[in-house]
C-alpha cells in the first residue's frame, strides 16, 4: 500500500476544520479510531473540504470491543456511519487485548475485507510475533502495523520485521508528544539544519525506507510545517546520532 510519508493523526482533535486545513495544506492520509471518538468529526472534516474523497487514505481502527469475531462487521459499519463513507481505505485491529482471537478475528476482518468495507487490512501495537500470527489466519495481507515510533522509543527490531515481510510501520507520536523539543540530540540537528526537533523528528523516522508517520497538530503552522519535514534530508551522521540516545520512554505502554 502506497501511504503518503506525512498524515494526520486525529487524537485529540475535536473540530472538523483541523481535518479541513490539513487536506487544504496538502494531507492525504487520515488516521482515527472508535477510541478517540471523533470518528464524526474527522468525517465532517472531510465532507467539508474541497479534496475528493477518491483522493485520501482514510483509515480508522477497531477498539478492542469489537474485535470479538460476531462485533466485527457491526463495528466497522458503526464506524462507517460515524465517518459518513461506505468504506475506509485502511481498517486497523488497534490493540492485541479484549475481544481479540487472532483466528476469529482475522477471519472475520477477511469478510468484510471482501465485502469492500475496507480496501486494506492492517494493526497496531502488534509485536512481530502476534503480527505473524494474525496473518497466518487472515488471506488478506496486513499492510501495515501502527507503532509507536520516535526518538525515545526506536523499535529497529521491528523496522527489520517490517522490511523482511513487506509492511509498512506507521510509526505514531512521532514527536514523543511534544517531548522531542526537550531531547538534546534532536535539539542539535535542528540547530545544524536551522530548522525545529519537530521537523528533525519526522525527518529520522522517515529516513527509513518503511515507514510512514502520522504527527498530530491543530494550527495551520503546525499542520504545514510537519508536512514540509518529509523534504528535510538528514545526513547519516545525524540519523547515527538519534540512534545513539539510549534513554527510553514508551508513552502508550501495552
Ligand atoms: N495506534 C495507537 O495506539 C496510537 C496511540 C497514540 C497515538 N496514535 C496516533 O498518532 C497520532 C500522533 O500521536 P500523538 O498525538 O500522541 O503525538 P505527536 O504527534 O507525537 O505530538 C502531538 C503534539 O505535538 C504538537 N505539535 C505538532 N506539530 C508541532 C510542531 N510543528 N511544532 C510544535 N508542536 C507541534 C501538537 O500540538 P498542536 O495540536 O497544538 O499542534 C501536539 O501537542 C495520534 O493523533 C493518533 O492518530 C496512535
Amino acid at each position: 500500500m502506497d501511504l503518503p510519508p506525512v498524515g494526520l493523526g486525529t487524537m485529540g482533535v475535536d473540530d472538523p476544520h483541523v481535518v479541513e486545513t490539513a487536506l487544504d495544506v496538502g494531507y492525504r492520509h487520515l488516521d482515527t479510531a472508535q477510541i478517540y471518538e471523533n470518528e464524526r468529526v474527522v468525517g465532517e472534516g472531510l465532507a467539508s473540504s474541497d479534496v475528493a474523497r477518491d483522493e485520501v487514505t482514510l483509515a480508522t481502527k477497531l477498539w478492542i470491543d469489537n474485535l470479538a469475531p460476531e462485533a466485527v462487521e457491526s463495528g466497522t459499519q458503526a464506524s462507517l456511519d460515524r465517518l459518513g463513507v461506505e468504506a475506509v481505505e485502511l481498517l486497523y485491529v488497534h490493540r492485541p487485548r479484549g475481544g481479540y482471537d487472532p483466528a476469529g478475528t482475522m477471519r472475520a476482518l477477511d469478510t468484510v475485507r471482501e465485502q469492500d468495507l475496507t480496501t486494506h487490512l492492517a494493526v497496531s501495537n502488534f509485536t512481530p510475533a502476534q503480527y505473524e500470527t494474525a496473518q497466518a489466519h487472515c488471506e488478506t495481507p496486513i499492510v501495515a502495523n501502527q507503532v509507536e515510533f520516535h526518538p525515545l522509543f526506536q523499535q529497529q527490531d521491528l523496522l527489520d520485521h517490517a522490511r523482511e515481510h513487506d509492511y509498512t510501520i506507521v510509526a505514531y507520536s512521532p514527536l514523543a508528544g511534544g517531548e522531542v523539543f526537550d531531547i538534546p540530540e534532536v535539539q542539535s540537528v535542528a540547530e545544524k539544519h536551522d530548522t525545529s526537533p519537530a521537523a528533525v523528528a519526522i525527518a529520522w523516522a522517515l529516513s527509513y525506507d518503511n515507514v510512514v508517520t502520522i504527527p498530530k497538530a491543530s494550527s495551520r503552522a503546525h499542520l504545514a510545517a510537519n508536512l514540509a519535514a518529509a523534504d528535510l534530508s538528514l545526513d547519516p551522521e545525524d540519523v547515527r546520532l538519534i540512534e545513539g540516545i539510549d534513554r527510553e520512554v514508551e508513552l502508550f505502554p501495552e
